[in-house]
């Protein structure tokens, strides 16, 4: 049984967080070499993309602390921010008070789009489309046995006219299609080339464009914590609990009603959601684009999560967002490390993976909302600011906190007075 509270974690050398993490999983550290060595094989990153010439690494910290629908999780973050590991971890064990995240997630539907044009007649054009329903989706359903054979396959078709354009008005054929535990990019698209000879003969009309939607709004994940008030104060003990929950709140309003604002709060929420998603071979590309797309679906650019407060006084976050993650394709698949990943959280279904990645994010914006409405982000930051340099000052152990602790306190952040507190601990 996975633990995923692993005390002191933050302090201990690369070797005994391994031992620590294989423990808390129960793997053995073998599951971890992928991490290690890189992982991935300049033969394998030969084949994924052109030109390869070599590798580019990236950090891969550990979150602690998530609970997700009463499961433990040890999330696998692959980023180059610092604050970003520890500010997750730090909230997923505030939320753990009020129960830890309640995920829930849709369908695995993804969005395929055919553009039609030059197109006699739309009406009728729309029409006979959905006189042809059946027929259209059992074409579109032969394309892949394997995920029809898991469940998947063709779902619905729907006619969109566009009616103002620079060409002038045209049709867009909607695919839904259930990908189960692929992303479905691969899947969708085929099945949209499939159809295209077939749309044409039925309406007369030319298919143009045939490629899946980024706004990937029929998979859905969401997430939801209840943070008690009290714990609020937690590292920020000179604030009162209400002081810090209307502070979140306030700082939530301020991104949901002004775009400069939602920009940077969702940039938050994508810290902590690209890690994982970065982690797991998964295409940041198309959450990011969803993510940001989903945002301004009412027409005006707004936050992604919500904060408020329950009858009780607790805080109560919520976030929604498109997932399209996978775990049987793609990077993933050929991946050792993004394998590893997988493995570590337990994850059976890329709707599970799906429900902690959006608990993640939203574990992350309040990470953000929580340092931002207190004492500012730079208090957080300066401190591992602070480790860094005591490091590259010569200092080791317990010895790199204590300098760090006193350079913050002293608010000078500088290689000489590191060496300078050093000479004298010594
Ligand atoms: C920095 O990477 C992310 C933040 O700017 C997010 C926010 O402002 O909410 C701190």
């Amino acid at each position: 049984m996975t633990h995923s509270r692993i005390p002191g974690f933050y302090n201990l050398k690369l070797d005994e967080r391994r031992a620590r993490l294989a423990d808390a999983s129960g793997q053995s550290k073998d599951e971890f070499l992928p991490w290690t060595t890189g992982g991935l094989s300049a033969d394998s990153a030969d084949h994924m993309i052109e030109n390869v010439i070599g590798m580019h690494a990236l950090p891969l910290g550990i979150a602690l602390n998530f609970l997700v629908n009463g499961r433990e999780v040890l999330v696998p973050f692959a980023v180059e921010e610092p604050s970003v590991v520890a500010g997750a971890s730090f909230m997923a064990k505030l939320a753990r008070a009020g129960g830890g995240f309640f995920a829930t997630s849709t369908e695995p539907q993804m969005i395929g789009q055919i553009q039609l044009i030059n197109v006699a007649n739309m009406s009728n054009a729309r029409f006979k489309l959905y006189e042809h329903r059946q027929e259209l989706l059992e074409i579109a359903d032969e394309i892949d046995p394997i995920l029809k054979k898991f469940g998947g396959g063709a779902r619905d078709l729907e006619i969109r006219l566009i009616e103002q354009s620079p060409i002038g008005p045209f049709l867009v054929i909607h695919l839904i299609y259930d990908v189960r535990d692929a992303m479905g990019a691969n899947a969708v698209n085929t099945a949209c080339e499939k159809l295209a000879p077939r749309i044409e003969s039925i309406t007369g009309g030319k298919v143009h464009l045939r490629i899946l939607s980024n706004l990937a709004d029929r998979r859905i994940a969401r997430a939801r914590c209840t943070i008690p008030v009290n714990d609020l104060t937690m590292g920020f003990e000179s604030f009162k609990g209400e002081t810090v929950r209307d502070g979140i709140i306030a700082a939530y309003a301020f991104a949901a009603s002004d775009p400069y604002r939602a920009a940077t709060h969702n940039k938050g929420i994508m810290n902590g959601v690209d890690a994982v998603v970065v982690a797991t071979g998964n295409d940041w590309r198309a959450i990011e684009a969803g993510a940001h797309a989903y945002a301004a679906r009412t027409g005006r650019y707004t936050s992604l999560s919500t904060w408020g407060k329950d009858a009780d006084g607790n805080l109560v976050g919520t976030l929604e967002m498109p997932m399209a993650v996978g775990i049987v394709g793609g990077a993933t698949r050929v991946h050792p490390a993004a394998q590893a990943a997988v493995k570590l959280m337990g994850v059976k279904t890329a709707n599970e993976l799906a429900e902690i990645i959006v608990s993640v994010g939203l574990a992350q914006n309040m990470a953000a909302l929580r340092a931002l409405a207190t004492e500012g982000i730079q208090r957080g930051h300066m401190s591992l600011h602070a480790r860094q340099v005591a490091v590259a000052a010569g200092a080791s152990g317990e010895r790199i906190e204590k300098i760090a602790a006193q350079m913050v306190m002293e608010k000078v952040v500088r290689i000489d007075r590191a060496e300078e507190i050093l000479k004298g601990l010594k």
